[in-house]
């Protein structure tokens, strides 16, 4: 799958959230300049990235030092000044609350669903970004829970197209399933 200069630029080191799916957290979130969110595991800071290239704050927790660090490089040579890359476990515990947007893509996003409700705003979404159907069950299980509402689940497929002077069609290669994306939203009014 072709990756821009935007994210090619960007150095990786787990596996990364591709442009395809973190088009559709900024769309279907609302996201803007005046929107704080906050993110887990930050990996290569890759998704962090792209939502401080839009949000007015971004505060993202790795627990792994040497992706921290990497993550942080990134969000340096990109120039972002309103993106924290910090140790911690969200599972544990959220510095801050008032969020617009929080996002997890890690191993056990499910456990993070408590500190994350208390962590948004009434309003505010959580998404979860899961490889395996069976994780994708239980984030969407603990989400009903702690009575977020909303609660929607996506696969994006994006087929790359190849032209050449036989005909058009899609290709046989590239990038098929990379995780299911789920979405939800905490209530308005408690
Ligand atoms: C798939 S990567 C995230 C990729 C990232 N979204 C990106 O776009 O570059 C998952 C990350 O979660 C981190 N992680 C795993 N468990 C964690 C936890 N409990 N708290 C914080 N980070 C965690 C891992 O060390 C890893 O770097």
């Amino acid at each position: 799958m072709y990756i821009p200069p935007a994210y090619k630029r960007l150095k990786r080191a787990p596996q990364v959230m591709l442009p395809k799916d973190i088009g559709i957290v900024i769309a279907y979130t609302g996201l803007n300049k005046q929107s704080k969110c906050f993110d887990a595991g930050t990996g290569s800071g890759w998704l962090a990235v792209s939502l401080a290239r839009v949000a007015k704050e971004v505060t993202s927790y790795e627990i792994r030092d040497e992706f921290m660090k990497l993550a942080q490089k990134n969000a340096r040579n990109e120039g972002l000044k309103n993106l924290r890359i910090m140790k911690g476990d969200p599972i544990k515990r959220i510095v801050g609350k008032d969020f617009d947007l929080v996002t997890l893509d890690m191993p056990d996003s499910d456990k993070a669903v408590p500190n994350a409700y208390k962590a948004l705003k009434n309003g505010g979404y959580i998404f979860g970004y899961l490889p395996h159907i069976e994780q994708m069950k239980k984030f969407i299980r603990a989400l009903g829970k702690q009575r977020f509402g909303e609660i929607n689940a996506y696969e994006l497929i994006a087929r790359d197209m190849i032209t050449r002077k036989e005909g058009t069609r899609p290709s046989t290669k590239g990038v098929w399933h990379t995780a299911y994306l789920v979405f939800a939203r905490k209530p308005e009014v408690q």
